[in-house]
């Protein structure tokens, strides 16, 4: 059996071993759904998530904390349900500042009768499931203190998917005044439907130089500076099934911030000879994945 320690043995996440997710090297900034009903979707995104209307072009709405745009909704009336089965969104995780943060959240969802779909003690986070009403899956979590964190012998992120006590919790967050998700929050990672775990592997590490922090035998982790995970693939419903269309509900494109430009500079001299289609504008490259995504590096 393989021994657990705290921290890479090389040091290499040494400089970023506090901070939130949003703090490391690259992450993954906000997300773009393509919806059909736009204002049912808004208003649900702002009483059940607690995100913020923002401005938004003409069918459109983009949607934060603090100011900071999340998650954009674009209309398409005429757009076709995506199918489980598609390459696309597995959910969109927005992380919270605290258990505190997670407790209030989850007391109102609660209180709400808002149906979940799940939740679960990942050694590295506490994390709870549910769909938003056109089936896009959502997390919201808040991560354990990253000292806590081990690693194995290969500097795999040891994670897990353990019972939480959900009574503890809401008794945590109960009676607290509830007023919208807490400044600090941040789209902590997202997680993707993929056809194929080669495509996926190759985009990652190859093109964006993210690190793999943990494999399973049909679900990866991808991360920088050290953190758990900021983009997770997996191939449960979706392995062989075709790259989605642009018809079709769900995840359009989302944003990868590059916090060292020097990073975004590597993935741009990668992308000519690394046969993903692409555009360079002033203040972003945008290139499709290989489910049919727009990623977005700025
Ligand atoms: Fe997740």
């Amino acid at each position: 059996m393989s021994q657990v320690h705290l921290k890479p043995a090389d040091g290499k996440y040494a400089e970023f071993r506090a901070g939130p997710p949003s703090e490391m090297p690259a992450h993954v900034a906000s997300s773009e759904l393509i919806v059909r009903d736009l204002q049912e979707m808004a208003a649900w995104y702002e009483d059940v998530i607690g995100l913020e209307y923002l401005n938004g072009d003409v069918g459109q709405i983009k949607m934060g904390i603090a100011g900071e745009p999340l998650l954009t909704l674009t209309q398409d009336v005429e757009a076709e349900l995506a199918p489980k089965s598609a390459p696309g969104l597995f959910h969109n995780a927005f992380v919270v500042p605290s258990r505190a943060a997670l407790a209030r959240w989850f007391a109102h969802v609660v209180d709400s009768k808002i149906t979940l779909s799940g939740a679960s003690n990942h050694l590295v986070s506490e994390a709870i499931y549910l769909d938003d009403p056109e089936g896009n899956g959502i997390e919201v979590y808040r991560d354990t203190p990253r000292s806590e964190w081990t690693f194995d012998d290969n500097d795999f992120v040891q994670m897990a998917s353990l019972p939480m006590d959900l009574d503890r919790l809401y008794a945590e967050g109960k009676g607290q005044p509830w007023s919208g998700m807490e400044a600090g929050t941040s789209l902590g990672h997202i997680h993707l439907k993929v056809s194929s775990y080669s495509d996926i592997n190759a985009f990652a590490q190859d093109l964006l130089g993210f690190d793999l922090m943990l494999g399973y035998t049909s679900a990866w982790f991808y991360a920088t500076g050290g953190y758990h995970h900021h983009i997770s693939a997996n191939e449960w419903h979706s392995k062989g099934h075709p790259a989605r269309d642009d018809s079709m509900t769900g995840l359009k494109s989302y944003t990868l911030q590059f916090n060292d430009r020097s990073l975004l500079d590597q993935v741009a001299a990668r992308l000519p000879d690394s046969g993903y289609t692409y555009s360079i504008g002033d203040d972003e490259i945008v290139v499709r994945d290989p489910s049919g995504i727009d990623v977005r590096l700025v």
